[in-house]
């Protein structure tokens, strides 16, 4: 009897180490905690921390280029309005869809900045030090490729459309340039390492229409105009068209079943976005709150500013 609950609990041991190996840690950004989002540098070093995934945000040019960004707007990261001090809308934004590569390619990238012109996270890299360019969504392909050729490794990427239906609207479709892009990087069988994301239903469903072979993420935001997508019957719509759910984690926090309910529907789950310097107070580290996530709430995988932290507690079970 003894050997048998032994055999037991190792199996069970090995069964538990194989689901921790199946969790995976994504690079929000790059390594943003680190690095300035949305850069080459960022994503080398988010390669480097040991990353399974890497997020660019995607929107796109005036003449219809992706570029890694995570809003429409030029001026939380870059250094626009020095540079094109009148090109802005009514509104007072520089938009992205307004400047063509070109242009945006004589930009500098700076840590994020609130509107008054602070740094969003102080402790971060330091605004204005070093250069950085906007990259293009190609030459982030090409890093992560390049990488995966000198060190052997199979790291995936994961993009965001970010406001398709506004992009649409300014005569930019992204979905099918989305596809088109991918494909010519290899990114278009099944197994491939690669996920697709956004926060648009639509968007999702129009690229499922396509038969991408590509995973897609629903994103569930925790604002209330998403609030039909935080139930089990929200879940089951989703999973007409997607594969998995990327849901701000603090809809978890609150219902940790949210998980269950998903994998019930064969769904993977990736909360965002998990960051030292915005912990929530019920934490003592970003360490904790990782654990509780892939441990307790069993998520499958992390949006992380921080991608060592979150490798450092999957290597610890
Ligand atoms: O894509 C997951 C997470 O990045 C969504 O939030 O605003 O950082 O793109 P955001
Ligand atoms: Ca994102």
């Amino acid at each position: 009897m003894k050997r048998i609950l032994i055999a037991f609990g190792i199996i069970l041991a090995i069964g538990l180490i194989a689901v921790a190996q199946g969790k995976i840690v994504i690079g929000h950004r790059g390594a943003a905690g680190y690095v300035p989002e949305e850069t080459i540098a960022g994503y080398a070093f988010g390669y480097a921390l040991g990353a399974d995934y890497l997020e660019p945000d995607l929107v796109m040019t005036k003449d219809a280029q992706f570029i890694c960004m995570h809003d429409i707007y030029l001026e939380p990261t870059t250094d626009i309005e020095q540079v094109f001090p009148t090109r802005h809308r009514s509104d007072g934004h520089w938009y992205a869809a307004d400047f063509t590569l070109k242009e945006i390619k004589t930009l500098s990238v700076h840590e994020r900045c609130k509107s008054n012109g602070t740094p969003y996270f102080p402790d971060r890299f330091p605004v204005g030090k070093s250069r950085f360019e906007v990259p293009t969504f190609a030459e982030m392909i090409e890093l992560v490729q390049g990488l995966n050729k000198s060190t052997g490794r199979d790291v995936g990427i994961y993009p965001e459309l970010k406001r398709p239906s506004w992009h649409e609207e300014q005569g930019l479709p992204m979905e099918q340039a989305l596809l088109d892009t991918l494909s010519s990087y290899g990114y278009a069988e099944p197994g491939v390492k690669a996920y697709i994301q956004c926060f648009e239903a639509a968007s999702l469903q129009e690229l499922h229409r396509m038969e991408t072979k590509i995973p897609l993420i629903q994103l569930v935001s925790g604002s209330w105009s998403y609030s039909k997508m935080w139930s089990e019957q929200g879940l089951e719509t989703i999973a007409t068209y997607a594969d998995g759910i990327g849901p701000s984690k603090a809809i978890i926090e609150k219902n940790p079943k949210y998980v269950k309910w998903a994998h019930a529907l064969g769904l993977v789950v990736h909360p965002y976005t998990f960051r030292k310097d915005q912990l929530p107070s019920k934490y003592a580290s970003l360490a904790q709150e990782l654990d509780r996530f892939y441990n307790d709430y069993n998520v499958d995988g992390v949006f992380t500013d921080f991608v060592d932290i979150a490798v450092a507690v999957l290597a610890s079970h």
